[in-house]
């Protein structure tokens, strides 16, 4: 399993330095991509009401940042409460592309006080890019992201987007 010591350990300087919840993903998605190098693209999606909203990522740029609750594979995840790994895409007929070499896809939620607020979604050009230690490290991340929210500045509403951001 990648080690997820370090990223912890860089998700919780984000509380001493009062980030915004944003840079908290930020932080996030640039360490789990820096840990898992088979993954092209690494975004956190927030969920607002019935839609997922695209946070920060590192890859390429993408269509889908909205994407309702119930569609796609992201948004099948909220709708079923479930993590979602996708060894091959091509044979997921709710698939949403973002980009047409990709070939698995892993979502995980990031849940506060219980209640799903968000995701982390990983895509790999490779089949099969995410084994069960892989799920493992990236829900220690997420639930880390889940448990350091309710301590930023912006909370961890899901209903927080006009909040102001950190001074
Ligand atoms: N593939 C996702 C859409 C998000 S992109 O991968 C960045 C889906 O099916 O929901």
């Amino acid at each position: 399993m990648p080690d997820a010591a370090p990223v912890l350990a860089a998700l919780s300087s984000c509380i001493q330095c009062k980030l915004h919840r944003d840079e908290l993903a930020q932080v996030a998605v640039t360490e789990v991509a820096k840990a898992l190098p088979q993954a092209g693209w690494v975004g956190v999606y927030w969920l607002h009401g019935d839609t997922l909203e695209l946070g920060p990522y590192v890859g390429p740029a993408t269509e889908h940042t909205r994407i309702p609750v119930g569609t796609g594979v992201c948004g099948t995840a909220v709708a079923e409460d479930k993590d979602q790994v996708v060894p091959d895409v091509r044979a997921r007929e709710n698939y949403l592309a973002c980009s047409a070499r990709t070939r698995s896809e892993i979502v995980v939620l990031i849940r506060s006080n219980g209640k799903v607020v968000g995701q982390l979604d990983l895509d790999s050009d490779q089949v099969d890019a995410f084994g069960k230690d892989d799920h493992g490290f990236l829900r220690m991340v997420a639930g880390a992201v889940g448990n350091l929210l309710p301590m930023m500045p912006s909370g961890v509403s899901a209903d927080d987007s006009a909040a102001p951001k950190a001074e």
